[in-house]
């Protein structure tokens, strides 16, 4: 069944400073997603631990949110059909060891941390994520 979703992209600091940013919505718009949001930012380590709360405790968590924190990043909200399930399927696999041929983590990923974007893993967290980066204003109808 299709249905109308949103989802949250991230460009992580990996990807914006080896200037993958076109290449990377190159792809994104060749699958058919509508960009309906967008913003560069470069987040506090406070903000990427907020973003990225559900993972507080592990054993990656330090080390992702001083990454996430330590250059640009573009935030994008995407619609499409199936935008959630389809938006992790460009992405590829976490770690780029796994990630299939044609996916962006597959082109542009260095290891599980700087695995280049990151998406919304289902129709609760996508929400949660669209909400803590944009307000309802600033997207496209
Ligand atoms: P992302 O999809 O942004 O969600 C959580 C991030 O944690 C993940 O991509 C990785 O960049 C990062 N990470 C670092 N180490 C690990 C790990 N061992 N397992 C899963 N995610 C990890």
């Amino acid at each position: 069944m299709k249905t109308l979703e949103r989802t949250l992209a991230i460009i992580k600091p990996d990807a914006v400073a080896r200037q993958a940013t076109g290449d990377i919505i190159s792809m994104i718009e060749k699958k058919g997603f509508r960009i309906i949001g967008a913003k560069m930012l470069h987040i506090t380590k406070p903000q990427a631990e907020g973003f990225y709360a559900v993972h507080a405790g592990k054993a990656f968590f330090d080390s992702l949110t001083d990454f996430m924190a330590s250059g640009p990043i573009l935030v994008m909200a995407l619609e499409k059909d199936n935008a959630i399930k389809e938006w992790r399927e460009l992405m590829g696999a976490t770690n780029p060891a796994n990630a299939a041929e044609g996916t962006i983590r597959k082109k542009w990923a260095s290891s599980i941390e700087k695995n280049a974007v990151h998406g919304s893993d289902a129709e609760d967290t996508a929400r949660f994520e669209l909400s803590y980066y944009f307000a309802g204003y600033e997207l496209a109808k």
